[in-house]
């Protein structure tokens, strides 16, 4: 029987180093080591041996198969990491050009926003935001347009009901914020408004920042002094800005405020109209009459208030020509910005 533990053994030993393929492990281990294995088998003979051999032979087993045990294992890693590193040269070949990772980027009106923003934070004004779905309250009767009156026509309103519609410039915010709040304040409302018109220079949805202070003796060269430093951080330093009379039913005075033309520098071009200027805001001194709603006393203050539209500030800024291009999400356009 020694002699049969012995020739098993060898056998095994032989088998396992025969083995080069991690597919020939398992019947290996069936064969030789399983719970019905040969081994197992010669332990179930040891009850023939005589009593006197018999302790002797089922050490010499035991022995036998826990050095083929360890020997199986230690196989078993070695082709696994064998089989890895084979693995591994395969699945990486080294004269492939490397993978494109695309970058996202901020959109060109997002950017615009941000730098508008960052420029007037730095001079003092805080940032309110309000809603999209705007009452008539306070996108029309507290700015002074009540029902009826002929401004209404110019904002090509998207209602949703009798009261409620899609805010159609951010002005109502200027009524928000003064409402709950004590002058003097300096304030920025960036966000979207909504017209219903669409065409190169127009789309149903636009961003806008609006823009107020509210202080004693605000005046007119206030509101001058502050656009003229934040046209120039916007654009160049030397940039001529100029007032034309308007009219907004929430300011008097009001005033739109043009910039030299960025394309050809004033001398008159196709963007400009041949009129060397461009159109960039709308502004004015807020008008008594949106004080009262409010609950200021119109005596004791005075304020400025402007509203400038972000995708004509960003068309400017970096030559584009047709407005819709922002939301068509044509990657080869959003990504020169
Ligand atoms: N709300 C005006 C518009 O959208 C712009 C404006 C804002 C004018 C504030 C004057 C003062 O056209």
């Amino acid at each position: 029987m020694e002699d049969e533990i012995l020739r098993l053994k060898a056998e095994a030993e032989a088998a396992l180093s025969a083995i080069s393929q991690a597919g020939e492990l398992e019947p290996f281990r069936v064969k030789y080591l399983g719970r019905k294995g040969e081994f197992t088998l010669i332990m179930r003979q040891l009850g023939k041996a005589s009593a006197e051999d018999r302790p002797r032979l089922g050490k010499l087993a035991n022995e036998i198969k826990q050095v083929l045990e360890d020997a199986f294992t230690a196989r078993e890693s070695e082709l696994k990491a064998g089989q890895a590193r084979a693995g591994a040269v395969i699945s990486e070949d080294l004269s492939l050009p490397g993978r494109f990772t695309p970058f996202g980027k901020l959109h060109p009106v997002t950017q615009v926003m941000e730098e508008v923003c960052s420029i007037f934070e730095g001079l003092g004004f805080a940032v309110a935001e309000g809603p999209d779905v705007e009452v008539d309250f306070y996108n029309f009767e507290a700015l002074n347009i009540p029902k009826h009156h002929p401004a209404r026509a110019m904002h090509d309103t998207f209602y949703i009901s009798e009261s409620l519609l899609l805010r159609t410039h951010t002005s109502p915010m200027q009524a928000r914020v003064m409402e709950k709040q004590e002058p003097p304040l300096r304030m920025i409302a960036p966000g979207k408004v909504y017209r219903c018109d669409s065409d190169i220079t127009h789309t149903p949805m636009f961003h806008q920042i609006e823009g107020f202070l509210v202080d004693r003796n605000v005046s007119f060269a206030d509101l001058k002094g502050v656009l003229s430093i934040v046209i120039a951080k916007l654009f160049a330093p030397d940039t001529a800005i100029r007032f034309r009379p308007s009219f907004f039913p929430f300011t008097e005075p009001s005033a739109e405020v043009d910039i030299a033309c960025v394309i050809c520098g004033g001398s008159g071009c196709r963007v400009c109209k041949q009129t060397g200027w461009l159109e960039i805001l709308g502004a004015g001194l807020i008008d008594p009459e949106v004080f009262k709603k409010v609950g200021y006393d119109p005596e004791q203050y005075s304020g400025f208030a402007f509203g400038l539209g972000i995708e004509r500030i960003a068309m400017l800024k970096y030559g584009i020509t047709d407005i819709r291009l922002y939301y068509e999400n044509d990657l080869r356009f959003l990504s020169q910005f």
